[in-house]
């Protein structure tokens, strides 16, 4: 057996993460990874969905067998499964590692695991899984994993795991990880809504396809701003441009009231970026913000 597999994966879960994992983490697995569900149904989907694994309604015979167990399910189920798994960890002489791929939280969660002589951390692809376990495991190869082990050992592990999947472990302390979550959630999330709410407006400007007039300018911003960060911006508040944005903020006022407090919270938050990078943005900026275009 080559040395870096583990004997038997084991996944609770059997959810989007869950399916890429037992995909990309096959090869790693001398048996056929073992993956747990609550539902048969999506247990059943699962092994249709990802050829050469297998799937038990049995969480006890996964820990029996297993010697690294991913927990994917939903954060809020997180604490009930570790339960679960701690009361199983008593009736069991090994120790496998465990890991969850939670962003919000570091090993903590997992301290009835690691009482129990476990080695635990956390796990979190900075990646979406939305359903695609082969175009999924391509994306990992090479995407950025935020581990937090509870010890060097376990931070080993959580590596080697990451290694498997061919991406690149980041550790995150136990203390940032709500920070660190935060901060992809802000990236990518948000991203979604300022997409969805610039598109409505725009169809209220007329425009028929608006996606496809935002697609070209946001991917655009999007490669500048990750090469070049801030120095990225470009628009009226870079340029200082006042009236520009009592004409956006009363617009907005009298066609997309809703948009009116997004808008202002960027824009006062690009100004204060501004002032940071050492630039003196115009004060009439942000009395423009403050003032005009008020929604009664
Ligand atoms: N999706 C992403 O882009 C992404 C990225 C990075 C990390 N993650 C993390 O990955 C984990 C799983 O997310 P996902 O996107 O794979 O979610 P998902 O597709 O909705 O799957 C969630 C899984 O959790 C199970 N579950 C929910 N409540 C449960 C409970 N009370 N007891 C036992 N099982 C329960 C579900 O079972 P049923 O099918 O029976 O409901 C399902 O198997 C989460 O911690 C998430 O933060 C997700």
């Amino acid at each position: 057996m080559n040395i870096d597999i583990f004997r038997r994966i084991g996944i609770v879960g059997s959810g989007r993460v869950a399916r890429a994992l037992a995909l990309g983490l096959k090869p790693a697995s001398h048996k056929p990874p073992l993956l747990w569900g609550r539902s048969p149904e999506q247990l059943a989907e699962a092994e249709r969905q990802v050829d050469g694994i297998e799937t038990t309604p049995n969480l006890g015979a996964l820990v029996q067998t297993c010697d690294a167990i991913a927990i994917a399910v939903a954060d809020d189920a997180l604490s009930g499964i570790v339960a679960t798994l701690a009361a199983e960890a008593s009736k069991t002489p090994s120790s496998p590692f465990v890991f969850h791929v939670s962003g919000r939280s570091g090993a903590a969660p997992l301290a009835p695991l690691r009482d129990a002589g476990w080695l635990t951390a956390a796990i979190h692809p900075a990646m979406t899984f939305t359903g695609n376990p082969p175009g999924e495991v391509a994306r990992m190869a090479g995407a950025r994993f935020a581990i937090t082990g509870s010890s060097v050992d376990a931070a080993v592990q959580a590596r080697r795991v990451v290694g498997l999947l061919g991406g690149v472990a980041v550790e995150i302390p136990e203390e940032r990880r709500a920070l660190y979550h935060a901060a992809l959630c802000h990236a990518s999330n948000h991203l979604v809504t300022l997409i969805a709410d610039a598109a409505q407006a725009l169809e209220r400007a007329g425009v028929a396809a608006p996606r496809a007039l935002l697609a070209p300018l946001v991917q655009a911003a999007l490669d500048n701003s990750l090469d070049r960060g801030f120095g990225a911006l470009s628009g009226p508040l870079l340029r200082g441009d006042v009236q520009t944005i009592r004409d956006h903020v009363a617009a907005l006022a009298a066609h997309d009231p809703d948009l009116v407090a997004a808008y202002r919270a960027m824009a006062v938050a690009t100004i204060d970026r501004l002032e940071h990078e050492g630039a003196r943005p115009d004060a009439a900026l942000r009395r423009a913000l403050d003032s005009s275009g008020a929604v009664p």
